[in-house]
């Protein structure tokens, strides 16, 4: 049970404070959800900054919902480019064209249509519907784990399952007497970004401090608890995408390895980038002007155990014999182009191909 003062408190200061101090974000101009929708999914593992930047690059372009369905696959991981976890472009462009062909183009109100479309999880469908739609759905993300953590002292591990139906019931019980459940959330994670902040928190200006069990008992960066997972490793590939007008160059993954019997690129597994470049470019023994190193991709494949940088390198190589001599060089197949979708491909590397496709 959460002590009455505090509860009070707690929502009318914070809904206050957000009166006042409210961020003025391009997406909370109305509240529509195509645009809603974009901007959380962009917003997703990105800075604030970052999001902004990416959201008016896609509403430039895709002002409605049907240009986004229609768009191409390659056009929208063009505009994507630089987010880095394509699979959320994918499901993007997936879901824009499921609420076109089953939706007539309107976004669904109720919170379990939402969470049936693809890459719209629990903290997307609490967003739209409670900010579009004004339902009693509660977001909990980072924010909301930091600020109710800290305002009343909770000891439970963030990152366990079973915490976030924890969390969204406090939730819903501090905001039980709040007509506008959308503004309480947005409320709270602006909260949590401007004032009480991972580091630093502004306990100085904080509006909620007297009845704050952190701020009372200095206890600000104790929470929230997290529970200690074990480091993954983590691993570096550089990927050399060698190839000319129709072909690329591959090779298969035989050792005890992930991704065994997959193909992939040439492979140099090392952390610093330019190292890698130096070592291709000195093994290949060609002048610099025989490849063009086209711009480097980067990307990142998470695995429960193992985390792997992945960088691209394209590498066209001009001359037929030059492209044959590194073909022995490394040991590598050639495949045409058009011919990469039959063939297994590691996640990260289907999805560069895409991209470049
Ligand atoms: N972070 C992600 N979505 C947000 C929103 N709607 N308001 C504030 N911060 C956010």
């Amino acid at each position: 049970m959460i002590k009455h003062e505090s509860k009070l408190e707690f929502c009318a200061k914070v809904m206050q404070w957000f009166e006042a101090n409210k961020r003025d974000l391009p997406f909370r101009k109305d509240k529509d959800p195509y645009r809603v929708w974009l901007s959380e999914i962009l917003l997703q593992q990105t800075q604030m900054g970052t999001g902004i930047k990416y959201y008016k690059k896609f509403i430039k372009k895709f002002p409605k919902i049907e240009k986004l369905a229609k768009a191409k696959e390659e056009t929208i991981y063009s505009i994507w480019k630089g987010l880095g976890y394509y699979n959320r472009a994918k499901n993007l462009h997936k879901t824009a064209q499921e609420i076109v062909n089953n939706y007539q183009g309107v976004f669904p109100n109720d919170y379990n249509d939402l969470l049936s479309l693809p890459g719209i999880g629990k903290y997307t469908a609490s967003a739209i519907s409670s900010i579009c739609f004004n339902s009693k759905r509660y977001v909990i993300d980072a924010n909301v784990y930091r600020v109710l953590s800290r305002y009343l002292g909770i000891n439970k591990k963030i990152n366990q399952s079973k915490s976030y139906k924890y969390f969204e019931n406090l939730s819903k019980e501090l905001a039980k007497g709040i007509k506008n459940t959308g503004a309480y959330n947005e409320a709270i994670m602006d909260f949590g970004s401007m004032i009480c902040k991972p580091k630093n928190p502004k306990c100085d200006i904080c509006i909620i401090r007297k009845t704050c069990f952190s701020y009372i008992n200095n206890t600000q960066e104790k929470y929230p608890l997290k529970e200690v997972v074990k480091k993954r490793k983590v691993r570096y590939f550089n990927y050399f995408v060698i190839q000319n007008e129709n072909y690329y160059l591959i090779q298969k993954r035989y050792n005890n390895d992930i991704w065994k019997n997959l193909f992939e690129f040439y492979l140099i597994e090392d952390k610093n980038i330019q190292n890698a470049k130096n070592v291709f470019q000195s093994t290949i023994n060609l002048h610099k002007n025989v490849i063009s190193h086209k711009e480097t991709i980067q990307e990142v494949s998470q695995l429960s155990h193992l985390k792997i940088h992945v960088s691209f390198h394209g590498c066209f190589i001009k001359k037929k014999r030059d492209f044959s001599l590194i073909e022995k060089l490394f040991k590598l197949k050639k495949i045409k182009k058009q011919k990469t979708k039959n063939l297994g491909f590691p996640k990260v590397i289907d999805n560069y191909l895409k991209y470049k496709t």
